[in-house]
């Protein structure tokens, strides 16, 4: 049996009697109004590199006094990121990341040839000390609120207080805004500033993570030109026909959201309360769709939970916390129910 050391391992796995707590990717379908697109679409030649100038025209009203030359449509979230990092290219820079963090982050930084300085996350939340110490010699600052894996949101006055050390010293902060509209609790805040570089997906607001379409927006000029150069000569434009349909999700009425909201508030309750139940020490997710319960020896808790009993959740590991778990709650609650019960079995039986 292959030892899984990787969320690759996983990706696109499914069906049959497997439980996939894996993949954070909702199993909603996008709004109805994406898929008419399908029905008439007709073109298929090359598109703008930055995007589609409707597009990005529709997503100004997100940031203040934007402009659509300001964005860039791209291969989803995971694009932007990649992007970003390659222009904010500067011998020996540095990119404060989040620990835990999303598993591409370190890769990410790594790809763009910066370095990496890590602030800790406690039980999920930003410590500022820590932070005002290592700022200053940072080249960017990565932010992820609200958070995957820990499912924190991060305070508001902590923010705006890190707007706030960013603009004085001169720092760009990436805000990694993919989850922004799966808040359960609190209010999500939008980092703003001229130093400010936010990132947000289709992905996970409308269901549509294998179009693959978000984009990044910055009040920098010079340097949304620079990322458009880099695209250019990576991968050219971002799939036309996904960008139309992105816009007629973004066009959508918004219950689609508020809808969803409430849905995923319900597996999150389950899953929360059933993982408390067995004794798990945990966070009450506040955003996005995982938790990320204390699991010792997490590598063979998940090899045994998948070999033994059809269970996908992934290494804490993966995203710097090696005695944690990561499930995603992005399963319909019978079998949240199920896979719970599987857990449960696996802890009494381990
Ligand atoms: C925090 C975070 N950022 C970025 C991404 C990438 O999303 P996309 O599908 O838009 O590439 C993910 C996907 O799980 C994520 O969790």
């Amino acid at each position: 049996m292959q030892n899984i050391n990787s969320p690759s391992f996983f990706i696109g796995k499914g069906g049959g009697e497997l439980i996939s707590f894996g993949s954070g990717q909702p199993d909603l379908a996008p709004p109805a109004e994406a898929f008419a697109v399908l029905d008439n679409y007709r073109s298929f030649k090359y598109g703008q590199v930055c995007g589609l100038q409707e597009l990005r025209e529709a997503l100004t009203p997100v940031y203040e006094k934007s402009q659509p030359g300001q964005f860039v449509i791209t291969n989803g979230a995971s694009e932007a990121l990649d992007l970003v990092l390659r222009a904010l290219y500067v011998p020996g820079g540095k990119i404060l990341l989040p620990k835990p963090y999303y598993y591409s982050y370190p890769y990410n930084v790594q790809f763009a040839h910066l370095e990496i300085d890590y602030y800790e996350l406690i039980d999920g939340k930003i410590v500022l000390e820590e932070l005002k110490k290592k700022l200053p010699d940072a080249r960017a600052i990565l932010i992820n609120s609200p958070s995957n894996p820990t499912g924190t949101l991060q305070d508001r006055e902590v923010l705006k207080e890190i707007e706030k050390m960013a603009e004085e010293l001169d720092i760009y902060v990436i805000a990694d805004n993919v989850y922004r509209e799966l808040v359960y609790v609190g209010e999500f805040y939008q980092l703003a500033g001229k130093k400010v570089i936010s990132i947000d997906s289709f992905s996970k607001t409308y269901g549509m993570c294998g179009y693959r379409v978000g984009y990044l927006h910055s009040y920098d000029q010079q340097l949304v030109d620079k990322i458009v150069e880099i695209k250019t000569h990576a991968s050219m434009n971002t799939n036309v026909l996904a960008q139309e349909m992105a816009l007629a999700a973004l066009k959508s009425p918004r219950d689609y959201i508020d809808h969803h909201l409430q849905i995923w508030s319900e597996r999150r309750d389950m899953i929360y309360n059933g993982m408390k139940e067995m004794g798990l020490d945990l966070w009450q997710p506040e955003g996005a769709f995982y938790v990320f319960p204390k699991i010792e020896n997490a590598n063979k808790a998940i090899n045994e939970l998948y070999y033994k009993y059809q269970l996908i959740a992934y290494d804490g590991a993966w995203f710097g916390e090696p005695d944690r778990v990561r499930f995603s709650y992005a399963l319909d609650v019978e079998k949240i129910q199920e896979g719970l019960k599987r857990l449960k079995l696996y802890l009494a039986e381990k």
